[in-house]
């Protein structure tokens, strides 16, 4: 697979109305459109005339108008209407603008932008919208590449200077981390990790159960986080990664969790301490982005306690080069403090 054969989010259900809607995935212009019967439609954001933006039109009678000409395309990309010609004209073959698949699937409007027809169906979000968890979404802007945002998500030492207070604290312990490389992505999990004093431990973490933290980065662009304590009281944190540019990524993310039977009651200070706390890693995302952008490259010194970026790196250089030769599953046991 090459990176772009996968879904990717372009927007939620919800902001897909009636107007069209431009969006930009691995630097390609895109208008997406719902027709007369509401089903999403992604095309090149260019006309095949002239290429004015689609995106500036408007749909009618289910089908996408140029704003320049007037011409019609129908949901195959096909020119159906060119205003200016007379009866004896002839819609040419070359008057269609390229359309990719689009999906819609838990509440999210996702478009293939690869070569190759989907083989797979978009990734879930754990427990979404499922009885006995709550939600809710966010939807964050990086001045920074994909990687950058994954690696972030994946990594647990930035956290105590990053969100110092607010999520961890510089007093670190030592944790074992065992962390396993697999085709599809790397998880890692913690065992007897201490809870360390924070806001977020002593507003949301129950007292006196065991933690079970877990991270995840699932092929090609999911990072996944887990906190477990017992089966009442559950964290995760799914963030899906799109690519904008090399160096810009939308990212959407879905907090599900339960937390007994006063999980709404939580959400009122989850939610915008998670807002918050996402807002510190855009300020340094954007920071690190700025500087690599200055440099022009970036220069990387891989740690074993860099827990998954190396191993993410090689999964997706693998998935860009087309590489399907079997990679072999490794496990490693690490020390490392946060
Ligand atoms: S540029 Fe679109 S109709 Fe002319
Ligand atoms: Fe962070």
């Amino acid at each position: 697979m090459s990176l772009r054969n996968a879904w990717y989010i372009a927007c939620t259900s919800s902001a897909l109305k009636r107007r069209t809607r431009a969006v930009t995935l691995f630097s390609t212009p895109l208008v997406l459109w719902r027709d007369a019967s509401g089903v999403a439609h992604a095309f090149e954001d260019r006309c095949p005339h002239r290429s004015a933006p689609l995106s500036q039109g408007f749909v009618k009678d289910g089908c996408l108008v140029c704003p320049y000409h007037g011409w019609s395309f129908g949901d195959d990309g096909k020119c159906t209407h060119i205003p200016a010609l007379g009866t004896d004209g002839a819609i040419p073959a070359s008057a269609r603008t390229r359309t990719y698949p689009v999906m819609e699937q838990q509440g999210y409007v996702w478009v293939w932008p690869g070569e190759a027809e989907p083989t797979v169906q978009p990734f879930q979000f754990p427990h979404l919208d499922e009885s006995g968890w709550l939600t809710f979404r966010m939807s964050t802007r990086f001045e920074s590449s994909v990687e950058a945002c994954l690696e972030n998500f994946l990594d647990c030492p930035h956290t105590a200077t990053v969100h110092r207070g607010w999520f961890r604290n510089p007093d670190t312990r030592e944790v074992e981390a065992t962390v396993r490389r697999h085709a599809d992505g790397v998880d890692v999990t913690f065992a007897d990790e201490p809870i360390t004093d924070s806001l977020v431990s002593r507003l949301l973490y129950p007292k006196g159960l065991p933690l079970r933290h877990t991270d995840r980065f699932i092929m090609p662009n999911v990072s996944r986080v887990d906190y477990e304590f017992g089966p009442r009281h559950h964290y995760i944190i799914t963030s899906h990664a799109v690519p904008i540019t090399d160096s810009q990524t939308q990212v959407f993310t879905v907090i599900t969790f339960r937390h007994g039977n006063i999980g709404w009651l939580m959400r009122l200070m989850f939610e915008p301490m998670s807002r918050r706390i996402i807002q510190q890693d855009v300020d340094i995302l954007k920071k690190h982005g700025d500087n690599v952008r200055r440099l022009g490259s970036e220069r990387q010194t891989h740690l074993e306690t860099d827990l998954v970026g190396s191993h993410m790196q090689l999964l997706r250089r693998r998935a860009e080069r087309g590489d399907s030769t079997p990679l072999e599953e490794s496990s490693k046991t690490v020390r490392i403090r946060f």
